[in-house]
């Protein structure tokens, strides 16, 4: 990682995203989490003072080593023990069917593989479990779209591997992941291009015979 990757960008991050707007908006997804938790991408650890208090564990996975000490301040801070494995979504170092919520917080944007980790996604939730997710991604509108595809370039260097024309609940529902609450609004006081929201719960599709889960040996 060089300079910028691991001390400025991180450092703009937590600034941004720890704005109003986005704490009411973290808190409003992740209301309903409770019980076993995977979140994937913790990133600087934002979410943390978000979670409520039915959440007994939270486990989350990370490639990148963003602010280290921040991110354990803030674990060090809640009521439920928290487990940070530094990998990536592609290939999540859980069972089967182990988790009753996972959380994705502007992270699908940055995921390389995305169709992999949400493969994984829809593996480690329980048959009942749910994904809260929170993504900005591509427009519906064809113009901001077009200059999401003509400034993706430029801010997957600036923005550390973020795409801003990602067509979030497509990429869920290819997945094996139904989707049973969708809502689509753009994020006020940020670039259109950057804050057209995918906000929603997701369970695992019972009926996919397209997306095989691991088998396990015992
Ligand atoms: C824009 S940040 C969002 C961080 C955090 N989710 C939040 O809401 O503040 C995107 C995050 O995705 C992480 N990331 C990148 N590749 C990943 C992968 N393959 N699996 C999981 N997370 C990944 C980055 O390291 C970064 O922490």
């Amino acid at each position: 990682m060089g300079l910028y990757s691991t001390y400025i960008f991180p450092r703009l991050m937590d600034r941004i995203m720890s704005g109003a707007g986005f704490q009411r908006l973290r808190n409003e997804v992740l209301k309903s989490a409770r019980g076993e938790v995977l979140e994937v991408g913790l990133g600087t650890g934002l979410n943390l003072p978000h979670y409520p208090t039915g959440v007994s564990r939270l486990r989350a996975v990370d490639p990148a080593p963003l602010l280290p000490n921040r991110v354990a301040k803030r674990a060090a801070n809640v009521s439920f023990p928290v487990e940070l494995s530094r990998t990536g979504a592609e290939q999540l170092p859980y069972e089967n069917r182990s988790f009753d919520y996972v959380v994705s917080t502007w992270t699908l944007c940055t995921i390389p593989d995305t169709g992999q980790a949400l493969r994984e996604v829809r593996r480690v939730l329980k048959p009942n479990g749910h994904l809260l997710f929170l993504e900005h991604g591509r427009s519906d509108d064809a113009r901001t779209a077009a200059w999401q595809d003509r400034l993706n370039p430029v801010q997957n260097v600036i923005g550390c591997g973020c795409n801003l024309n990602r067509r979030i609940d497509q990429l869920i529902s290819e997945a094996g992941l139904h989707i049973l609450q969708l809502d689509r609004f753009a994020m006020e006081g940020v670039p259109r291009i950057g804050g057209e929201l995918y906000r929603g719960i997701a369970r695992p599709n019972q009926t996919s015979v397209s997306v095989p889960l691991k088998t396990e040996s015992h």
